[in-house]
């Protein structure tokens, strides 16, 4: 999960300094430093893939934790939560792969699922941490 979060902070990071050397004229250091756009791009679509796959490991560690100790699953918000979550950064990586010059609404779509996705993220640490207190003695 904490790597997750960092995948986060990174892609929010790569995404940020591409928007903005795509808004504006000046080539910021530190963007020039990680190789200019193609680079950052790649570093950001990378990062991207980690991220996906460690919220997928996250889910099956989840269900199959679950099901193993209670043989069901549902016992509170944070399935919902889980769900969402992984919904939204299938979401977040299909909106990525559709952003071109033709397809006009990926990129806004990508950015704004990745807003909605920050309170996902948030909601399932909070639903997460509070099922763990129900197992602590
Ligand atoms: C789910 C995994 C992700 C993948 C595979 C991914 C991939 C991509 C790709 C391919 C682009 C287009 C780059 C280009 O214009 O050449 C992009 C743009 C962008 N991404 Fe992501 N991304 C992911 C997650 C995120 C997250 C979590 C954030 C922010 C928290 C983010 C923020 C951005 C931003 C702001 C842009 C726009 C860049 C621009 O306007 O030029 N991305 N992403
Ligand atoms: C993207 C992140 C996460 C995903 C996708 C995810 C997904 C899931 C899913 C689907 C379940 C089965 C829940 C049920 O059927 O009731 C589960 C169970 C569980 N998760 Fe997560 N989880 C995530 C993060 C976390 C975090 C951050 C924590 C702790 C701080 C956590 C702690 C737990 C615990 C203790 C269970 C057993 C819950 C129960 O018996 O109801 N998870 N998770």
């Amino acid at each position: 999960m904490g790597l997750s979060l960092l995948a986060y902070v990174l892609l929010a990071f790569t995404g940020i300094s591409m928007f903005r050397a795509r808004t504006s004229q000046d080539n910021p250091g530190l963007f020039a430093f990680l190789g200019g756009r193609r680079g950052v791009r790649s570093l950001h679509y990378t990062i991207g893939i980690s991220m996906v796959s460690l919220v997928l490991l996250l889910l099956v560690i989840g269900i199959i934790g679950t099901l193993g100790h209670f043989g069901s699953l549902g016992h509170s918000s944070h399935l919902v939560a889980g769900l969402a979550v992984v919904a939204l950064v299938l979401l977040s990586a299909f909106s990525a792969t559709q952003i071109s010059t033709r397809r006009i609404w990926a990129r806004p779509l990508h950015i704004g699922v990745n807003i909605i996705l920050f309170v996902g993220f948030a909601w399932v640490s909070l639903t997460g941490w509070s099922v763990v207190q129900k197992y602590l003695p």
